[in-house]
């Protein structure tokens, strides 16, 4: 598993595109900036943490509506217990049979993603600072120590303060970077302990979030999946590039299978096992697909295209548990096009929702999955969109 010395973050740095690793490292306690080069790099791991107490004065982000962040997270946000459910039972019992011996929030098996400032070196710390529980604001938005101070002053631009070295999470690229190196990919290992599954779609969990800003950015729902998959597409690539994981594979071609129905995943993405290609590809469909406005004819075309994909399950061409995966993709690329369709066009539809509903549930049935079944649930789907999705 991951280790935090001085040494290794350096040394890992250097590599390219791992982002799920850099990003990890960021909230580790360095400070790189993605991409960011091995010489910038030495200089950024020295950024300190002030740590979540700094931020939550009542003058800050601790006081009334309009700066009450640090209010919404402590109370509602998850990451607020993230470091807090890593006592209680199904942690001790996936650190059992990991063999983890003692707390787990000491483990980085867990804390890397849990409770990332956990397992911080020391001088990583501001002085008087103690290391945040649980996924802290830093984690998300970038070591402190040099734009604390400085962040508040109206003389300064947000792109001044991101060159110091808050994280721009504004870009929804830098968004997906930051939110898919912990809700992507569990190692095998702990996936088989009983951690529960992790699914990625950025769109979705940005808006699960109890909201601590607003982002109401012309078709943000369309670019923020997108963005997202094409995220989680590099980082996979990334993975089997390095080592290829038969466990992965298939998670892999559902992904690539799903972003190549896209305008733009067709043109960028190479098709064939070439993960190093399909990286490099997938990334710059993400930068792109950060940047690129949808129209609502393009929102609901695809909408269309995805609902009438019954025959690629009913007729198959890929084996079962490929198919599953297809499917576990499939529903939330469905869910957030129709949720901003919807938005965009006032399209109603009594029977769109619960079709959703039924062809998630099937979705998610594991080894049970049947093919058949996905396919009937995708053909309701598209009767209820012809009915009612303008
Ligand atoms: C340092 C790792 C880390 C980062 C970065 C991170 N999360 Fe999480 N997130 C977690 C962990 C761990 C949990 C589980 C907390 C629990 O239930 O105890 C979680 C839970 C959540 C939940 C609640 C569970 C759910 O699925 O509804 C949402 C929503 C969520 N995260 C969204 C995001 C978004 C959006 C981002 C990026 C802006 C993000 N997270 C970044 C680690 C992280
Ligand atoms: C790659 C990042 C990652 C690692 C490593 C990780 N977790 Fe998680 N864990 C998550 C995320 C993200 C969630 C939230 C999943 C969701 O609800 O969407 C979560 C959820 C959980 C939950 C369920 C939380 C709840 O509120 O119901 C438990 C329990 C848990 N993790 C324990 C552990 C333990 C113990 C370890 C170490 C062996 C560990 N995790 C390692 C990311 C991680
Ligand atoms: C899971 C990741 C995550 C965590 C944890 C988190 N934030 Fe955020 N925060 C975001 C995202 C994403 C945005 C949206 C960025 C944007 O639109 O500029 C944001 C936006 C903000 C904004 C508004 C910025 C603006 O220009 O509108 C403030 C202020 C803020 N966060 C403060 C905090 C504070 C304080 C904490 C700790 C209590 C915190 N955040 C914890 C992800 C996170």
């Amino acid at each position: 598993m991951l280790d935090f010395t001085g040494a290794d973050v350096k040394s890992r740095a250097v590599a390219p595109m791992n982002f799920s690793l850099t990003i990890r490292l960021v909230l580790a306690g360095s400070a790189l900036l993605l991409h960011a080069q091995a010489a910038d790099d030495a200089k950024a791991v020295k950024l300190k943490f002030t740590g979540s107490p700094s931020c939550s004065s009542t003058s800050c982000h601790g006081g009334g509506t309009g700066r009450n962040e640090c209010v919404i997270y402590e109370h509602k946000d998850r990451h607020a217990v993230s470091y807090g459910i890593l006592g209680k039972g199904t942690s001790l019992r996936i650190a059992e049979s990991l063999g983890i011996v003692g707390d787990p929030a000491k483990a980085a098996q867990c804390n890397v993603c849990h409770a990332p400032m956990q397992g911080v070196p020391l001088e990583r710390l501001m002085k008087d600072t103690h290391a945040d529980k649980g996924v802290g604001c830093e984690s998300c938005h970038g070591p402190a120590e040099n734009w604390r101070l400085f962040h508040t002053r109206p003389d300064v631009s947000f792109q001044q303060i991101v060159a110091t070295g808050m994280r721009d999470l504004n870009d929804i690229y830098g968004r997906a970077n930051t939110c898919v190196a912990c809700h992507l990919n569990l190692d095998e290992p702990i996936r088989r302990a009983g951690h529960p599954e992790l699914y990625f779609e950025l769109d979705g969990q940005a808006l699960a979030e109890p909201p601590h800003y607003k982002d109401e950015r012309p078709s943000l729902g369309p670019r923020q999946w997108l963005t997202g998959q094409a995220a989680a597409l590099r980082e996979l690539s990334w993975k089997l590039a390095a080592k290829r994981d038969e466990a992965l594979v298939p998670r892999w071609k559902a992904l690539v299978w799903l972003l190549r129905k896209t305008d733009a995943g067709k043109k960028e993405l190479p098709s064939g096992e070439d993960f190093g290609a399909v990286q490099t590809a997938a990334d710059q469909l993400a930068r792109n697909a950060a940047k690129t406005l949808w129209t609502k004819e393009q929102t609901a075309a695809l909408l269309k295209d995805y609902a009438g994909l019954r025959a690629e399950f009913s007729e198959p061409k890929a084996d079962k548990a490929e198919l599953r995966l297809r499917a576990e993709v499939l529903v939330p690329a469905l869910d957030r096009l129709w949720r901003a369709h919807k938005k965009e066009t006032g399209a109603e539809s009594a029977d769109f929702e619960p079709a959703l509903d039924h062809a998630n549930l099937l979705a998610r049935e594991g080894e049970d999955f049947d093919p058949a079944k996905f396919a009937s649930a995708l053909e309701e789907l598209q009767a209820a969109f012809a009915k009612g999705g303008k």
